[in-house]
């Protein structure tokens, strides 16, 4: 094998093996090393590394190559949390030490500030970041998953060189990494072992239905070079009953009380293509099952639902489109903050409970501490209702008055939020089924909303549009706080917004152990 060695003069080539010392991470999660004046990004890479990589892309700066083996290891190493690391495309920093995990989010919020915000050194040391706030459970602290299914790579074949499908069926699990091939995961430590009992049960109900001999078919994400765009598979598209997309199980932490037990709640939704659902008893089948085996496993103690839903929609999202059957508990629980919050399917939910709870009280002593004794605050993206509520509440608790408003895309969760302000007691909430991005222009559809003094902001990973940065500017409330799952994103609209706000402060908080995905809350003043 050919190494190319470092030497200013030597022309690099797409595959040329390197050596590289890893000295940072970058967002995304992948190691960070310079070669020749250039940086290079490598998947799966760990700081204090050296590796050989394979160059995959260059570019006149920089470059992409894939590690090939490790030389050195770091000494931030750990030993892996799961048997499945690696080939699971999950939990990419499973085996850096938790208090490095923390460091690296710090600087990779940091880096995101100062390369894509434009904030100087000056404006962030002012910020004097701390470490992000760790998650209060390391291990099972997920109360959702998606998973996905694949087709079945051990397929045997007859002796006429016919699949046999009797013998194959689809896989059930998470992603590997950059492929649609999914690992059949039996032991991932973030959610409970209940729902690794569910996949288990999901297999042998997938293993029995083959037998029958029904065409039980994964919808696989295939591309179509030719018009560029993602179609179904034609072959299974014909045959199949409907084909399998995801399996997403919800586990709320909050256990409900009842006069018998005290029961943990579990929802599980199984998505599939609408085409050719001549048989939906098939489908039922996987939620009798489910449902049988954990009454007896786990009695009273467990309260469970189960959907079988269609998406016909090609992108790859986990959200059923249209229920085609359910049955059991399919409304949910959770309490978060003071606040219970009831929710569905279709609404969102935080993912890691115990952190939400950190960083909903942070949220709350932020803004409290800064607005007046009656204050107006607006929450635009507010899903449940989850910020706005524990807001409402906090005004409440301290006998001052306070207006919420609170507006959001899905209607289900719309629906939600009000329930939950009536079941929380709280009078002062107005909700909103709207799309922040282009109704805050629409002034009349936004008469009745009180001037707020603070607008709260909690986006999907996208951010929020440039036509809302211009039309919060326009708006002008004093202050603006975001919660961001996705720091690039963040920091493009904080440079949006900062020819009026000055960013005051910013802190990070490790919702997501294990990867290098984080959550951010910043709060912005206006300069004048
Ligand atoms: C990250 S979640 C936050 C929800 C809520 N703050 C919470 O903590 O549960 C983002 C929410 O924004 C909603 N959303 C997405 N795009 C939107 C838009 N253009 N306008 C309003 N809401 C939107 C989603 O449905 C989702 O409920």
């Amino acid at each position: 094998m050919n190494i190319t060695t470092e030497n200013k003069t030597t022309t690099l080539q797409i595959n040329d093996m390197i050596e590289l010392d890893i000295t940072a991470l970058a967002v995304g999660g992948r190691g960070v090393a310079r070669y020749n004046g250039m940086v290079f990004f490598v998947e799966q890479a760990l700081p204090g590394q050296k590796v050989l990589a394979k160059i995959t892309v260059l570019k006149p700066r920089m470059g992409e190559a894939e590690l090939m083996q490790v030389i050195k290891p770091s000494q931030h190493e750990s030993a892996p949390l799961c048997k499945h690391f690696g080939a699971c495309g999950g939990c990419d920093w499973q085996t850096l030490e938790y208090n490095q995990q923390l460091f690296w989010k710090k600087q990779i919020f940091i880096d995101c500030l100062t390369r894509i915000g434009k904030y100087t050194n000056q404006e962030i040391d002012k910020l004097n970041l701390q470490l992000p706030l760790a998650s209060p459970k390391r291990e099972f602290f997920r109360n959702k998953m998606e998973f996905a299914f694949s087709e079945a790579s051990n397929n045997t074949q007859n002796e006429q060189g016919e699949q046999d499908e009797k013998k194959s069926r689809p896989l059930v699990g998470l992603k590997q990494r950059f492929s649609h091939n999914v690992e059949e995961i039996t032991d991932c430590k973030l959610q409970t072992p209940l729902t690794m009992r569910i996949l288990e049960l999901t297999r042998e109900w997938l293993d029995e239905e083959v037998k029958k001999g029904h065409r039980l078919n994964a919808w696989v994400e295939n591309f179509d070079k030719k018009n560029n765009s993602k179609h179904y598979p034609k072959q299974d598209h014909a045959k199949a009953q409907a084909l399998l997309r995801h399996l997403v199980v919800r586990e709320p932490e909050l256990c409900l009380q009842t006069e018998q037990a005290e029961q943990k709640q579990c929802l599980v939704e199984l998505i599939t293509t609408p085409f050719h659902l001549r048989e939906a008893s098939l489908f039922k089948r996987l939620g009798l099952k489910l449902l049988n085996v954990l009454a007896q496993e786990y009695g009273d103690s467990l309260s469970f639902g189960f959907i079988h839903s269609v998406r016909a929609d090609k992108a790859s999202v986990a959200q059923g489109e249209k229920i085609v059957q359910s049955f059991g508990t399919l409304l949910l629980k959770e309490k978060l903050g003071d606040i219970t919050l009831q929710f569905d399917a279709r609404s969102f939910m935080q993912t890691n409970t115990g952190l939400s709870n950190l960083l909903i009280n942070k949220a709350k002593d932020l803004c409290l501490d800064l607005l007046p004794s009656s204050a107006v605050i607006w929450d635009l993206y507010c899903g449940v209702g989850t910020f706005a509520l524990s807001f409402a509440q906090a005004f409440q608790e301290k006998n001052c008055s306070c207006e919420i408003f609170g507006m959001e895309l899905a209607p289900a969760s719309i629906f939600h939020a009000k329930e939950n302000a009536k079941n929380n007691n709280l009078d002062n909430c107005t909700f909103l089924q709207a799309n922040a991005e282009t109704t805050l222009k629409n002034k009349k559809l936004l008469s009745s909303w009180t001037k707020p003094d603070l607008v709260f902001l909690d986006p999907p990973r996208t951010g929020i549009k440039e036509s809302l940065c211009q039309e919060l500017l326009q708006l002008a409330p004093q202050y603006i706080c975001c919660v961001s799952c996705y720091p690039a994103t963040l920091a493009r609209d904080l440079n949006h917004l900062k020819s009026k706000y000055t960013l005051v402060s910013a802190e990070v908080f490790d919702m997501f152990p294990h990867s290098s995905h984080l959550e951010s809350l910043v709060l912005l003043k206006r300069k004048i």
